[in-house]
């Protein structure tokens, strides 16, 4: 199997893309709503409609994925929650993988290593976190009990951090940091052509390389 390895199919990149559209519009009208001081931008509330068109965006999107790709959608999810001990030989080499650019410190990964499962959970887990709080604070204002109201509001900013923070670290180690390189063959190329090199795969995701090479799993997801 030489050239190029299927990642990620058209379907996938479209809602990663498509969320992202969404959550980054979500992100700044969230802040805007947040932060006391940028409250003057949020005047005649034109902000709180935009973050609600972005919120039905953000759940509409995975919504079609799981209905027209559900084989596709189980198969991400479980791969989500499918911890094992390679996770830990992945927690112990992280160090020294990405402060040290030390490649051979790290065990075999699969389609997903460890940090990028962990990123997939959060936006499975905090996703459903903004729903659930987003349509209490939406729409159950005046009838919710002031305890679930106030509860919805910390969970909400809770995640509102959590995400935000990790949307950083994501953008950071998927499309900067120069073990992700190069660009037209390494992590970006897998999100924005869906393939990478066969190289790139097999120093980055030796495990899945594998099964895929010996006909184990299919190649894109
Ligand atoms: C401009 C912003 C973003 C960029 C540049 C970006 C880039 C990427 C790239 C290059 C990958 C493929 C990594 C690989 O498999 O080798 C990826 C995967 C992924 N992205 Fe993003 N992304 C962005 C925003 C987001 C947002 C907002 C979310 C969720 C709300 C998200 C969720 C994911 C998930 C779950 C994966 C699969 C797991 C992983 O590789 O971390 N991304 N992203």
């Amino acid at each position: 199997m030489e050239g190029d390895v299927e990642r990620y199919r058209k379907p996938t990149r479209i809602l990663h893309w498509f969320h992202t559209g969404a959550f980054i519009t979500l992100f700044l009208t969230g802040l805007i709503l947040y932060v006391p001081p940028l409250a003057i931008i949020a005047q005649d509330s034109w902000t709180r409609i935009i973050h609600r068109i972005a919120a039905v965006i953000f759940i509409i999107g995975p919504l079609l994925y799981l209905v027209f790709n559900y084989k596709a959608a189980l198969k991400g999810i479980t791969e989500a929650f499918h911890w094992g001990q390679e996770d830990l030989g992945w927690l112990l080499a992280a160090p020294r993988y990405y402060f040290l650019n030390d490649e051979e410190a790290m065990p075999p990964q699969g389609h997903m290593n460890t940090g990028q499962k962990m990123w997939w959970l959060m936006v499975i887990v905090f996703s459903a976190v903004f729903v659930v709080t987003g349509i209490v604070m939406a729409f159950l204002k005046t009838v919710a009990p002031a305890v679930i109201l106030q509860w919805s509001v910390v969970l909400h900013d809770i995640a509102f951090i959590a995400t935000g923070a990790m949307f950083f670290v994501h953008v950071y180690l998927s499309v900067i940091h120069p073990l992700m390189r190069p660009l037209r063959t390494g992590a970006w190329s897998s999100m924005a052509r869906g393939k990478v090199s066969v190289e790139y795969a097999r120093s980055h995701h030796a495990k899945w390389y594998q099964e895929i090479a010996s006909g184990q799993d299919e190649p894109g997801k």
